[in-house]
């Protein structure tokens, strides 16, 4: 009895301890003047995040509540503290002009236990310019050129799937294209970065797929993602992972696999993967491993797949809404084409500017990223003011909340295209668009996924027509529980042919 006596005294005390450790922490807005919401215990100001809303539904509230009433704003995401921008000035400096203060993401990663996190998007410090510098020729625009027979050659799959669809569609609701495009761009990515053929488009339950969606997923609960994120240094020193073993086992043995098969056969292939391989011999003082390698390939693949299928499946929902956007669409894709011959080249690609400018109001409207996030590596006193963002604090950049706001983009839900003309740019500020972030962190991947995307949109619009159904939903309903912006019940259209 007395034993239970003392049992019950303890968890009470710790209790209690935590209580106290907590209030503390969810104090730190208030004690230095900065705007905030109220935070509720172990929540802190994410309480309705999966229930009701979305991580950028949640922020982009808060955006609009207290924009005009401060330039940043306090938030408390669980046990974590972050300060949101809400100035655009504010902005430039955090992402370019005082970027030797915001250098990192501050995502955990433990390049000995779990070798696959430890990729560009996460790496941080000397490692990371190190990795940029070596990464970055691979994304020239040269380069895109040289793979882009093998993205053309993917997307004529995509066709046939879209024929199939096209034939067994008899119902009234159509087809659901999130599905389908999801599918090929995982084709695009397993071949470009793998060198792979995955036949998602074939086989829509292809193990890559599962492998890569789940490489967004973290093996922990929220409580210990948090813990982990908050103390890295503790949590590398305990050997603690990110991802799931099936994950990192999976991309180690196909890079490997391949590497080794490429290397004894002197394969040479249009792909990412090639270039990685010269990478790898060419550089004698500093060679890349073939960790090192899986993790890049890994993230090109995790930060490529679902960001490029959303904004072509999100660009397709927004055609098939906007019939005269298509039809302008297609009639220069018909123009540029003609001049070319009817050969469809990088270079014809790359003289589309409507279409340019119609992936630019996707980006805009559905913003797939939706924050950009940095953590202060040293305390910066914010400009013109005595507060100061410690060491440590994460910094979030409102992105998709940026996109939305009247101030930039009046009636944002409205899909315009012509916002994107130059004499629109001009007049905003060069941060009120940011679909791939900016700064020396900014997307490195931008000139792919768009190559991905417009190549994908020349072949299905030069054949169908696209068109909404009764089950197309209006507005779109996106996913709550996931961080970055999909469709909840996916994206159901149909297709005329065109002769
Ligand atoms: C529509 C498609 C895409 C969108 C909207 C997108 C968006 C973004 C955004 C917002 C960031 C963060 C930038 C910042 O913090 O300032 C980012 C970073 C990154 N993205 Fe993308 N991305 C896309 C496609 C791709 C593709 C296709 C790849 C690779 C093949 C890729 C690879 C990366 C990598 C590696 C980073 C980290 C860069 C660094 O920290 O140095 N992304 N992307």
């Amino acid at each position: 009895m007395e034993f239970f006596k003392i049992l019950l005294y303890t968890i009470a005390c710790i209790l209690f301890g935590i209580y106290l450790v907590l209030r503390k922490r969810y104090s730190y807005w208030a004690e230095r003047g900065i705007l905030h919401d109220k935070p509720e215990l172990i929540f802190g100001n994410m309480k309705e995040l999966g229930r009701t809303k979305s991580a950028f539904k949640i922020v982009q509230d808060l955006y609009m509540k207290y924009k005009g009433k401060a330039n940043y704003i306090g938030l408390y995401s669980y046990i974590q503290r972050a300060l949101i921008v809400l100035d655009l000035e504010l902005v430039k400096n955090v992402l370019i002009k005082d970027y030797e203060y915001f250098s990192t993401r501050g995502i955990y990663y433990n390049e000995k236990d779990d070798p696959i996190s430890a990729h560009l998007f996460n790496l941080d410090y000397e490692k990371w310019r190190i990795m940029r510098i070596k990464l970055t020729p691979t994304f020239t625009s040269g380069k895109m050129k040289f793979m882009f027979p093998t993205v053309v050659d993917v997307a004529t799959q995509l066709l046939d799937v879209m024929r199939d669809a096209h034939e067994l569609d008899t119902s009234k609701t159509g087809s659901e294209f999130a599905n389908i495009i999801a599918r090929y761009a995982v084709d695009v990515i397993g071949s470009v970065v793998f060198g792979l053929s995955c036949n998602s488009l074939k086989d829509p339950g292809a193990e890559f797929r599962a492998m890569g969606e789940k490489g967004f997923r973290c093996r922990h609960i929220w409580l210990v993602h948090s813990f982990i994120n908050s103390y890295p240094d503790l949590a590398r020193k305990l050997g603690m992972k990110f991802y799931f073993d099936d994950v990192s086992e999976f991309f180690l043995r196909i890079v490997r696999e391949t590497v080794t098969y490429r290397e004894k056969t002197g394969t040479q292939r249009k792909d990412f993967l090639n270039l990685l391989i010269d990478l790898k011999n060419s550089d004698t003082a500093d060679p890349m491993t073939m960790e090192q390698i899986t993790a890049q390939t890994f993230v090109f693949f995790t930060a490529g797949f679902e960001t490029s299928s959303c904004t072509l499946s999100f660009c397709l929902y927004e055609l098939a809404l906007n019939q005269m956007v298509q039809n302008k669409l297609r009639e220069e894709i018909m123009e540029v084409l003609t001049r070319y011959e009817g050969k469809f080249t990088y270079e014809a690609m790359n003289e589309m500017k409507y279409m340019e400018k119609v992936l630019n109001e996707t980006s805009r409207k559905h913003s797939i990223v939706p924050c950009s996030l940095r953590k202060a590596v040293k305390d910066y006193v914010i400009p013109n003011t005595n507060h100061v963002i410690e060491k440590g604090m994460n910094v979030v950049i409102p992105l998709d909340a940026i996109h939305h706001d009247p101030e930039y983009f009046p009636n944002p839900e409205v899909f315009d295209p012509e916002r994107f003309s130059s004499t629109e740019v001009k007049k905003r500020h060069p941060m009120a668009f940011l679909p791939f972030g900016d700064g020396p962190r900014i997307c490195i991947g931008i000139r792919f996924s768009k190559m991905t995307i417009m190549i994908g949109l020349v072949m299905i619009l030069q054949n169908y027509r696209i068109l909404p159904t009764i089950k197309t939903e209006v507005p779109i309903q996106y996913d709550i529980h996931k961080y970055m912006k999909s469709s909840r019940n996916g994206i159901y259209l149909k297709t005329e042919k065109i002769s």
